[in-house]
């Protein structure tokens, strides 16, 4: 099967848990992409009454192109399915998440949401997460998470651009990318690091309740 059939009927499989007057998360990067330019042709063609979320300003962009009537997290008590990518996916189906720095919402609307569903390509799935971990921090915090994720072993690199700027979160923090190794478990170690301040959020997210693995291109 081609990636482009696989990915077409990954996302109609998806979009069949759509119905009408349902709020949905709308995730980012480039597999939300795809969700989201299929969400916005559902609901012309079909006349639904959708609301959605955007995890970020990157999906907010693809998500007006296309039509989705648009609410903040904070003016919804509720969100029907979260829709969204990953990075990396391990045995147990822990993510990592963070790649495009648009965690922070990610797992706010994740924690909201009645059903999670991602879509991800072959390449992101492996036995263990093994690879770095994004870390969102407050800037003034950097040099005292900096110490904390060495200590637990971890070798943190500040996200930079290409000219080597620092990478600014849409929430005005930074990001770290954090090497711990093969990860045994996940859930600890992200626990652990969502104890020390200054971390806002940790890409280490709890299992979506259905995922679909995609042929890459
Ligand atoms: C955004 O911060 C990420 O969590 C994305 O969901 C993740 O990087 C997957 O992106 P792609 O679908 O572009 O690989």
């Amino acid at each position: 099967m081609s990636e482009n059939k696989s990915i077409d009927t990954a996302v109609a499989d998806a979009l069949k848990h759509v119905q009408d007057g349902m709020v949905l998360g709308l995730g980012s990067g480039r597999a939300a992409t795809t969700l989201v330019r299929s969400i916005g042709k559902k609901i012309s063609k079909e006349g639904l009454t959708i609301e959605g979320v955007p995890t970020s300003l990157q999906i907010r962009l693809v998500a007006e192109e296309v039509g989705i009537r648009l609410v903040e997290p904070g003016e919804v008590s509720k969100i029907d399915i979260v829709f969204d990518g990953a990075d990396q996916i391990d045995e147990d189906n822990y993510l990592v998440k963070g790649g495009g720095g648009a965690l922070l919402k990610e797992n706010i609307l994740a924690s909201m949401a009645k059903l999670i569903i991602i879509i991800a390509d072959e390449t992101k799935f492996a036995k263990k997460i093994s690879m770095p971990i994004p870390i969102e921090v407050q800037p003034a915090a950097r040099n005292f998470v900096i110490k904390h994720i060495r200590e637990k072993n971890g070798i943190p690199q500040v996200r930079k651009q290409e000219r080597g700027y620092p990478i600014f979160t849409e929430n005005g923090n930074i990001m770290l990318d954090c090497d711990f190794g093969v990860i045994q478990n996940p859930l600890d170690l992200a626990a652990g690091l969502r104890q020390v301040p200054g971390i806002l959020e940790v890409g280490i997210f709890n299992r979506p309740h259905k995922i679909y693995k995609v042929n890459k291109n």
